[in-house]
């Protein structure tokens, strides 16, 4: 009986591997010629999960595609411009040819901060530009999985939410704001702060992204005792890391190679779900496990994206302080962002 279960949970596994292997993975990204964008196309490009990464942007990415095809890996690459030009040069043209046959599409497009500006300065063009996108990945590829990176994260996710809805094709297990960057921060200022081997760490980092609603859950990391004053100075370098990117950049953007790297470890983090890979990464999702409607906490990830959203366990009495103070300012940028979403035009 055991050997029959196990002989079909074999058969299962490479009955999945199999699918995914003939269908292959395609990842588009959406603003490919930007700070991020360019980094985070050409780890795709390396990466042996992915088959094909369909670049989109309003500039540039005939020429990212035609750079990063000269590297020696199995993906095919394509550029594509709103209206003319491509690379390959090819009949098809713009966000439809980028789009088609995606899995999954990252999102980073649009303006980065400058010094002095929070991540809500930047909704006015944003919200837009998130919009427009998202509108086309519900036509052109409505069952992909979209990992929305385009500050603000709190506002511009449940903006994409909207969109898919009056699209009727809105799947929550398939719309996921990326957070990855606050546990990569996280996890590297906590080991410098304890003298960890920073690979073995996984700080829980949840709420949002945007200022106090990102929390870092430092009482749930195993073998780690901070001092008061530690706790409180790796709290708020965690919160307002991305500030320290903005200043030593001048006014030059924010953090795109960080960023980048943590865009990738999402998407390959997403890529092993749907081949059937036990993952758990923290992402901003559709949840209902506190009041606000999106919130960061460890997720599942599996075939369609988001398996099951975990809870985040106890907080420490110093922890319930800033979620109690996160959790307003969490539900005042989503309805702001769900408002924009539905404005008459
Ligand atoms: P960037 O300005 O270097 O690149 C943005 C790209 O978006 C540009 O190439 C631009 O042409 C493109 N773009 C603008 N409108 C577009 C449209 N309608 N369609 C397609 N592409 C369009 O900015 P960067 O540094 O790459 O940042 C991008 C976004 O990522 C910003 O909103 C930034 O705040 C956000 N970000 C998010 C982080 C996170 O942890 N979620 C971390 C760091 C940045």
């Amino acid at each position: 009986m055991l050997r029959a279960a196990s002989s079909s949970a074999r058969t299962a596994s490479r009955a999945l591997t199999t699918v995914t292997a003939e269908r292959g993975i395609k990842v588009a990204v959406l603003g490919a010629a930007g700070g991020i964008g360019q980094p985070l196309s050409m780890l795709c490009k390396l990466s042996p999960l992915i088959d094909e990464v369909g670049c989109y942007d309003v500039v540039g990415t005939p020429g990212v595609a035609a750079d990063l095809s000269h590297i020696p890996s199995k993906a095919k690459i394509t550029g594509n411009l709103p209206s003319s030009g491509t690379w390959p040069p090819s009949g098809n043209k713009g966000l439809e040819a980028a789009l088609t046959g995606a899995d999954i599409v990252i999102i980073p497009a649009g303006v980065p901060r400058k010094p002095g500006m929070t991540r809500d300065d930047l909704f006015n063009t944003n919200a837009g530009i998130v919009k427009t996108l998202v509108e086309g990945c519900a036509k052109f590829c409505p069952n992909a999985v979209l990992g929305i990176i385009s500050n603000p994260v709190n506002s511009t996710v449940p903006i994409a939410a909207e969109v898919l809805k009056k699209a009727g094709v809105y799947n929550p297990k398939k719309l996921l704001g990326v957070t990855t960057l606050d546990v990569c921060r996280a996890n590297t200022f906590v080991a410098e702060n304890q003298n960890m081997d920073v690979s073995k760490l996984n700080v829980p980092v949840i709420g949002g992204h945007a200022g106090i609603t990102i929390l870092p859950l430092l009482s749930q990391v195993p073998g780690a005792k901070f001092s008061d004053a530690d706790r409180e100075k790796l709290t708020v370098r965690i919160q307002f890391g991305g500030d320290e990117v903005v200043a030593a950049k001048a006014g030059s953007g924010s953090a795109t190679l960080s960023m980048a790297y943590a865009g990738f470890l999402f998407t390959e983090g997403l890529i092993k779900g749907m081949k059937g890979e036990d993952v758990t990464m923290c992402a901003y999702v559709e949840s209902t496990i506190t009041e606000a409607s999106f919130f960061a906490s460890p997720v599942k990830f599996g075939p369609e994206g988001v398996k099951e959203v975990l809870g985040f366990g106890t907080l420490s009495a110093y922890e319930k302080v800033w979620f109690d103070k996160m959790i307003p300012d969490l539900k005042k940028q989503i309805a702001k962002g769900i408002e924009f979403a539905n404005a008459k035009p």
